[in-house]
């Protein structure tokens, strides 16, 4: 099959999920120059200057522990993310691969992405993150238009995130960026425009996120307030459909709820996430999945930066959490995860670890709606109406 025929069919991912969903290495650079107003993500802004050494050091301590954890693995992707991890000093980033690599089987060419700002992007610092071994950089563009980037609370502008979008194509084999849209009175035919243009400067890689309203962010005090009025359900539905269709025409389809590509050009490192794989998560209020003699735990670190340091110094690791997941979490964890991609659930694997099949009832009552379609015999995903509902038939299927 050519990678055109297969656009729409999910079926052109160039992982295809046979089995083995790798292993990944995510890494939180927790600092921020400024802290947007629609985000709540673990991100942190200092006036004083950060000690990178120190914190470079506290990262490798906390992967030789997570080594200790997970026992010898072969990564297949590491992620550096944030926060802004491109106000890391290249020396930093270098001194978390060496970290890594020292720990785990790093073979050569894995996928290695970093997030960039816009406004933190210097032509040297690139070059720096792509001599540590960075193939990847995934950047925050969030916006093409000044105005909405204002609003955004954004320090760059439409200038400045094409300057940037230039250099990453430039130094980087690979790259993606992120826009944001169902803003306050985005039509359809606003954004239609902005994501045609979007797709212009894009190599293979979008995501595309509508614009959610997080509880404590000063955007949902303005929400609440009625001060800021996002489009209501059939306006973002439109919008979201508008998206799904302008990229399957240009030939990067959603391989997951807000991330397209062109077939092939796939995030690794989010596969293994929406998979179900096993990946480490260091620094703070890292995330992530460790399986040991067949048991899966899920780890949280320390968020605060500070704290988090102090931790690792004292004990070498900044865990705050460690708990075994038992086969029902597992097996709703799987669902959760699964149902986001467009090459759907692993059914077998559902039923492995559950146990059971999924209440017959409840799949085809959402199979005879419309909202879940199976693809032979062991694979069920969500049709295009089953993701405008996604939270909603999770609900139902889960156990
Ligand atoms: C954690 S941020 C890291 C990237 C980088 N710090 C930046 O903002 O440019 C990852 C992405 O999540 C998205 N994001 C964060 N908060 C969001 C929200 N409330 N609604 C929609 N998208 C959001 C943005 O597109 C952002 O680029
Ligand atoms: S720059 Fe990115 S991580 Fe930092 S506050 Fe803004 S959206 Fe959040």
């Amino acid at each position: 099959m050519n990678a055109r025929s297969a656009i729409g069919t999910g079926e052109a991912i160039t992982f295809p999920d046979q089995g083995d969903p790798g292993f990944g290495v995510y890494v939180h650079w927790p600092f921020c120059a400024a802290k947007c107003p629609y985000c709540d993500f673990n991100s942190h802004v200092r006036h004083q200057a950060i000690d990178q050494p120190r914190f470079a050091e506290a990262f490798r301590r906390e992967v030789a522990h997570m080594r200790g954890l997970s026992g010898p693995r072969t990564v297949t992707s590491i992620f550096l993310g944030g926060g802004t991890p491109s106000l890391m000093d290249p020396a930093t980033v270098g001194a978390i691969m060496d970290a890594v690599a020292g720990a785990w089987h790093v073979p050569d060419g894995i996928e290695v992405t970093m997030e960039a700002n816009p406004s933190s992007v210097e032509a040297e610092r690139f070059r720096g993150y792509r001599a540590a071994g960075v193939n990847r950089l995934s950047l925050g563009v969030q916006a093409l238009n000044d105005r909405d980037l204002k609003f955004l609370g954004r320090l760059h502008d439409v200038a400045d995130a094409l300057k940037a979008i230039r250099l990453a194509r430039e130094i980087f084999p690979r790259m993606s960026f992120d826009l944001i849209y169902a803003r306050p009175g985005q039509t359809v035919e606003a954004w239609t425009s902005e994501l045609e243009e979007a797709i212009s400067y894009a190599v293979d890689h979008l995501s595309l996120y509508q614009l959610t309203i997080e509880e404590g962010t000063p955007f949902y005090g303005l929400h609440k307030a009625g001060k800021l009025v996002v489009p209501d359900g059939d306006q973002s539905a439109a919008l979201y459909e508008a998206t799904q269709a302008v990229t399957e025409l240009n030939g990067m389809p959603a391989y997951e709820v807000s991330n397209h590509a062109r077939p092939g050009a796939e995030s690794r490192h989010n596969l293994t996430y929406w998979r179900y794989g096993d990946y480490a998560g260091i620094g703070p209020g890292a995330h992530g999945r460790l399986t040991r003699e067949g048991h899966k735990f899920a780890t949280a670190t320390e968020k605060l930066p500070e704290r988090w340091l102090e931790m690792v110094e004292a004990q070498n690791n900044g865990l705050i959490e460690s708990a075994e997941l038992d086969h029902d979490e597992q097996a709703d964890e799987l669902l959760l995860m699964g149902l986001r991609l467009r090459e759907g659930l692993d059914l077998v694997r559902w039923q492995q670890l559950s146990g059971r099949d999924l209440d017959p009832m409840r799949e085809r009552f959402l199979l005879d709606e419309g909202f879940l379609e199976r693809l032979g015999n062991s694979r069920l995903r969500c049709t295009p109406a089953g993701m405008l509902v996604l939270d909603a038939v999770v609900a139902d299927l889960a156990c």
